[in-house]
C-alpha cells in the first residue's frame, strides 16, 4: 500500500501516518520527492484498512498494491491451477495444458431430449456435459426446470455415457441435492453476488463453475470466487459469459480481453460460454474460435436435438453443420496453440 500525502503536507502529517502504521505492527518507508511525498507501507494491509488513512490531514490518497483477493490470486500462486472434475476413472481436467471441450442441453427437459443432446455432444468431441435441472429465468412464468427429476436425469445420462456433468445451483437450500448428483456446481451469472450460496458451494466438496456476474468488474468475480475459495475449495473454474454493454446486436458482449487478464491475475483455470453471451448459434463457432486463439482453458456450450422445441435458449443451441464446425475447431485449433485435448 502506498500512502501519498498532499503537497502541503507537514513533517508532523508524515510522522502522524508513520506512527499509525508501526502501531499496528507495519513499517512504513517515507521517501520524499521534490513537490510530494509518498509513504510506502509494508505488513497486514486489512489492519492498515482499520487505520482510515485517508481521513488523516495531509493525507491525499491510498493507493493498494497488491491484489484484494488472495487465495486466488497468482500473487500467491505463480503455477497455474488445473482442477480435475468427476468421479475417479472418469476425471476431466481444465487447467493451462488441455482444452475442455464441454457441451448439452441448456435445460434438462426430459431423459430422451437430454441423452440426444449430450450423444450429439458427445459425438463433436465433448469430453464433459452440461444441462440446467434449475433455470433461473428472468420471468417466473417461464419455464424453471425439472429440478430434482432432472438432476435424475443427468445423473442417468452420465451412467450411460461416462461424462461427468456440469450443473446449475440457484438456492443455498438445493447445494446438498445437487452436489449429490453433480460432479460439478454451476453458479451462474445472476449468482456470482450471492454471497451466502458461494459460501454454501464452498463446503460442498465439488469443483465449482463460477460464471461471471453480467455487470461484474473482473475484480468483482475473482473476489466471488474468493468467497468459495475461504471456505476450503479451491476447485474453482471461471467462465467468461458476456457482460451486459449498451450493445444489442448480443444478449451480452463476449469480453474476450477478460481471459488473459484474468490468467495474469488468478491461478484458476478460465473458460469460456460463446452461447449464453451470443443468445445466438451463428456466433457460437467464431467466438468459440476467438476464446481458443485468446487462451481460454475450455469452452461451453448449448446444444439441443430440436432448438425449435427448447423449453429455454433454443436460439443458441447448435446442432448439425454448426456442430460439426465446431467440431473442427475444437479439435483443429487448440494443438496450435500449444494445448492438448482434456
Ligand atoms: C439460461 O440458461 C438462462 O436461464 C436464460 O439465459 C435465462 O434467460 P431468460 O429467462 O431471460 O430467457
Ligand atoms: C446456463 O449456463 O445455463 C446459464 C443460465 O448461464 P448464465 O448464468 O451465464 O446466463
Amino acid at each position: 500500500m502506498v500512502v501519498v500525502m498532499t503537497p502541503d503536507a507537514t513533517d508532523e502529517d508524515v510522522q502522524r501516518v508513520v506512527d499509525k502504521v508501526t502501531a499496528v505492527g507495519g513499517e512504513a518507508f517515507v521517501s520524499k520527492g521534490l513537490t510530494r511525498t509518498i509513504i510506502g507501507l509494508v505488513g497486514d494491509i486489512d489492519s492498515f484498512h482499520g487505520l482510515n488513512l485517508r481521513t488523516l490531514p495531509g493525507v491525499g490518497d491510498v493507493q493498494r498494491i497488491s491484489d484484494p483477493f488472495k487465495l486466488v490470486s497468482r500473487q500467491h500462486h505463480p503455477e497455474r491451477s488445473t482442477v480435475w472434475v468427476g468421479a475417479p476413472g472418469q476425471q476431466v481436467p481444465i487447467g493451462p495444458d488441455t482444452f475442455t471441450f464441454i457441451a448439452g442441453p441448456c435445460a434438462v427437459e426430459s431423459a430422451q431430449q437430454t441423452l440426444e443432446a449430450v450423444e450429439m455432444a458427445r459425438a463433436a468431441g465433448a469430453v464433459m456435459m452440461r444441462g440446467g435441472a434449475y433455470k433461473p429465468r428472468t420471468s417466473p412464468y417461464a419455464f424453471q426446470g425439472l429440478g430434482v427429476k432432472g438432476l435424475e436425469i443427468l445423473a442417468s445420462v452420465r451412467e450411460a455415457t461416462g461424462m461427468p456433468v456440469v450443473t446449475e445451483v440457484v438456492d443455498a437450500r438445493d447445494v446438498a441435492v445437487v452436489a449429490e448428483h453433480a460432479d460439478m456446481l454451476q453458479i451462474g451469472t445472476r449468482n456470482m453476488a450471492n454471497f451466502g450460496l458461494l459460501q454454501a458451494v464452498g463446503q460442498a466438496g465439488k469443483p465449482v463453475l463460477l460464471k461471471r456476474g453480467m455487470t461484474a468488474t473482473i475484480e468483482e468475480w475473482l473476489m466471488a470466487a474468493e468467497y468459495i475459495a475461504q471456505r476450503g475449495n479451491l476447485d474453482v473454474v471461471l467462465c467468461e459469459r458476456g457482460i451486459r454493454t449498451f450493445e444489442p446486436a448480443t444478449r451480452n458482449t463476449l469480453d474476450i480481453s477478460a481471459v488473459p487478464i484474468v490468467q495474469s491475475k488468478s491461478h484458476l483455470p478460465v473458460i469460456v460460454d460463446p452461447s449464453h453471451a451470443a443468445g445466438v448459434k451463428d456466433l457460437v463457432v467464431p467466438l468459440s474460435r476467438a476464446a481458443i486463439a485468446v487462451g481460454a482453458d475450455g469452452v461451453i456450450v448449448d446444444v439441443h436435438p430440436h432448438p425449435e422445441e427448447a423449453l429455454c435458449d433454443g436460439p443458441q443451441a447448435l446442432l448439425g453443420a454448426d456442430l460439426r464446425s465446431l467440431a473442427q475447431a475444437v479439435r483443429q485449433l487448440p494443438p496450435t496453440v500449444g494445448r492438448v485435448d482434456a
